[in-house]
């Protein structure tokens, strides 16, 4: 059996080898959601920056530049980070230029490892039969919220641990924590999410669909990988 560990967040992303590891990278709310929309909906590539000023250079070279920070648009960029600017005709066939409060960094923390993918719920069984057959250990590499633990990028992790029991064996307690609140939360997770921090931080800016929209399961097969500093579609 291969294996399988959850790095909560970035603050203990140190504590983790990643060398010969695929590294899932989740940020539910909302980049990773809107990075998978963004593939399903013919995006061609995305280029995860951590800097808003390197987003803004990009889009001076060509690029859409897409840029949030505490869950608000940057100014400046063409559009926010809400999964639903990503399905906009204008983005197909073009390359967007993107950088988050913390799904971007979480890309940035993980480039030691051998292959990056990016999950969501919206793509999470299609991800989950592609890493059956990986035969490599796998780091599940939360992004949280400013190197804080959340709720939403955890239940993921237990969520995608429970569909890979048959080919990866779990390694760590976080893991065991992440399984546990999936078995908790199986039936509804609109309902178990419901309290999460973020969600109440998106809900107070009036965007209660996005989230809405995140939670949803099996929405989209596509798998962003990583490759040469661009996320382009597996
Ligand atoms: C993040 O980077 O944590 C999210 O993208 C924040 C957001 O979109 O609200």
């Amino acid at each position: 059996m291969n294996k399988i560990e959850v790095c909560l967040s970035p603050a203990l992303i140190d504590l983790y080898s990643l060398k010969g590891k695929i590294v899932v990278i989740v940020d539910i709310l909302r980049a990773t959601s809107s990075m998978v929309t963004g593939f399903a909906h013919s995006v061609e590539k995305i280029i995860p920056v951590t800097a808003v000023d390197k987003c803004l250079q990009l889009k001076a070279e060509g690029c859409i530049a897409a840029g949030e920070r505490n869950g608000q648009i940057v100014e400046g960029m063409d559009m926010g980070n809400s999964p639903f600017s990503y399905m906009a005709e204008t983005l197909k066939g073009k390359t967007v230029a993107m950088t988050t409060t913390n799904g971007t960094l979480a890309i940035e923390k993980a480039r030691e490892a051998t292959q990056i993918l990016i999950g969501a719920f919206l793509n999470i069984q299609h991800l989950a039969d592609h890493l059956k057959q990986s035969k490599q250990d796998i780091l599940i590499f939360c992004a949280g919220w400013k190197g804080r633990v959340n709720m939403e990028d955890s239940l993921f992790a237990g969520n995608l641990i429970q569909l890979l029991t048959a080919t990866h064996s779990i390694e760590d307690d976080s893991a065991h924590l992440a399984l546990s609140m999936y078995q908790q939360a199986q039936g509804d997770i609109a309902t178990y999410l419901a309290p999460c921090a973020h969600a109440q931080r998106l809900a107070k800016m009036n965007i209660q669909k996005d989230i809405d929209f995140c939670f949803q399961k099996d929405k989209y097969q596509v798998i962003p990988h990583f490759k040469e500093g661009k996320l382009v579609n597996l």
